[in-house]
């Protein structure tokens, strides 16, 4: 019986299809676009099957004969607001365990401009009657692609906030804690925040890139203002202020949760390893 993993193009989600697959599990994927590359690069013995969030009733033919899903709350760059419909389809369907990766800031209030959209889900997922288990991450090390492009061009990062001090995330352990929720028994009910196992200062996140492609790549600062301009065609306005409003307290990202170490029985990989990893994206 395969596992369905949505966002199996994504960054989670590939490190989770080829986690699974290792694991001798069936895999199956969603993806809205079967012909993209990147639904085209996943490995030969993935099910790829069209559907779109935002037409729930397309998800019908990759919900067929599952069990065990993976969602990724992803609707485009918005949250995912068509979650308790497609949870209904899932249920009929006969899926009986959900992983969910998604976003949660706890210490914001439920009407939070950023937090407020993504909370109904998460109640919805939670009176689903699936077992489920949330994914709750922080900074994912992959953010740092972004920067690719400005580091192969001229070696260069330009960001605001060089002292931001964020425990960041491999998306392997992200992918391993719901590997193991998928697969094991004992983590319905649960919520999960994989960390990094350690914080990591932006200017030395930039250095260790440097670092594992073998050259060093400058760290240009940006203002506030700076950041908004050149951030501007990247990310919807309050996204941004959002950035900026966390960025206003360095160590603000800092805190390294136990939950990597607790659910897979090792430390988390460190961002060290991350930039030897994706070595090539920077080069
Ligand atoms: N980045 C961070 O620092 C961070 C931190 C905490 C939590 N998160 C959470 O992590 C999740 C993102 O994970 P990721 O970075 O692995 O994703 P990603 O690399 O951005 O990929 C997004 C995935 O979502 C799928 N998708 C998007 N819209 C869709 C739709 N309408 N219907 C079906 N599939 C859709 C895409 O599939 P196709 O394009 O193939 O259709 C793709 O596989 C989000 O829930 C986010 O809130 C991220």
């Amino acid at each position: 019986m395969p596992i369905l993993v949505t966002g199996a193009t994504g960054t989670v989600g590939g490190s989770l299809v080829r986690q699974l697959l290792a694991a001798n599990h069936e895999v199956r994927a969603l993806t809205r676009d079967p012909a993209s590359p990147a639904a085209a690069a996943l490995p030969r013995e993935v099910e790829v099957l069209a559907g779109d969030f935002a037409r729930p009733h397309t998800l019908a033919p990759a919900l067929r004969g599952v069990t065990r899903m993976h969602l990724v709350a992803m609707d485009g760059y918005g949250p995912l607001t068509t979650g308790p419909e497609i949870l209904e389809l899932a249920r009929q369907a006969g899926v009986r365990r959900i992983t969910h990766l998604g976003h949660n800031d706890p210490s914001r209030a439920d009407d939070d401009p950023i937090e407020a959209p993504h909370r109904p889900l998460h109640r919805a997922i939670e009176n689903s009657g699936l077992d489920w288990t949330h994914v709750f991450p922080g900074e994912f090390m992959a953010n740092t692609r972004d920067w690719a492009a400005g580091i192969r061009a001229e070696g260069v990062v330009r960001a605001p906030f060089g002292d931001w001090n964020s425990a960041l995330v491999h998306e392997a352990d992200i992918a391993e804690v719901i590997l193991a929720a998928l697969t094991e028994e004992g983590h319905a009910g649960r919520v999960y925040q994989p960390t990094g196992p350690e914080p990591v200062r932006r200017r030395d996140a930039v250095r260790m890139i440097g670092d594992a492609i073998g050259r060093p790549v400058r760290f240009d600062e940006l203002t506030p203002d700076q950041a908004r301009e050149h951030w501007r065609d990247l990310y919807p306005a309050e996204v941004i202020e959002w950035f900026l409003e966390m960025g206003q307290h360095p160590d603000g990202n800092a805190w390294v949760a136990p939950d990597v170490e607790q659910v897979t029985g090792r430390p988390g990989r460190t961002f060290r390893q991350w930039a030897a990893d994706h070595a090539d994206d920077f080069r």
